[in-house]
């Protein structure tokens, strides 16, 4: 075992792992933080993205002790407290939510889009979740999500001019 420290949505969690223990195993797991799922664990379906300093990232394959001091953010980060992230309001409102499985990896692929790229396009937010897989919504949804919650935030962001 190793003793780590894991910054988690601007949280600090001191943690014993294996070295060989993936993030989305001591997310689970170890912390008890749920809302990242794991779908395939080989890299082939985006339920388990998070976002590591800035990029969205499949957390089955990541090893969870490397990542001692990187900023790490999971879905259970995206809303400020009872109030939900625009995304995942945006996603409620789209229908873009099914069986849920997906969505959380869905939300933070996405997050990720919006914040390097305020503005996409549809293929830009087509691109963005590319390898994110979902067996429910026909992804039609989940990309006009996308776009909803881009027009929002920058609402948000005029409105605060
Ligand atoms: S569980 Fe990680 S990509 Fe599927
Ligand atoms: S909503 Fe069910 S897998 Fe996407």
């Amino acid at each position: 075992m190793e003793a780590v420290v894991l910054k988690i949505n601007h949280r600090e969690y001191p943690v014993f792992i294996e070295k060989n223990w993936t993030l989305l195993y001591v997310l689970r797991e170890v912390l008890g933080l749920t809302g990242t799922k794991c779908g395939c664990s080989t890299n082939d379906c985006g339920a388990c993205r998070v976002i590591v300093d800035g990029k969205a990232v499949n957390s089955c394959v990541l090893m969870a002790a490397k990542l001692a001091g990187r900023e790490i953010l999971t879905v259970e980060g995206l809303a400020n407290g009872e109030e939900l992230h625009p995304l995942q309001q945006a996603f409620i409102d789209a229908g873009a939510v099914q069986c849920g499985f997906c969505t959380p990896g869905m939300l933070m692929s996405a997050k990720a889009l919006l914040d390097e790229n305020p503005d996409p396009t549809e293929e830009e937010i087509r691109q963005a979740m590319k390898d994110n897989l979902c067996r429910c919504t026909g992804y039609v949804k989940i990309v006009e999500a996308v776009k909803l919650a881009a027009g929002r935030m920058k609402e948000m962001d005029h409105e605060r001019i």
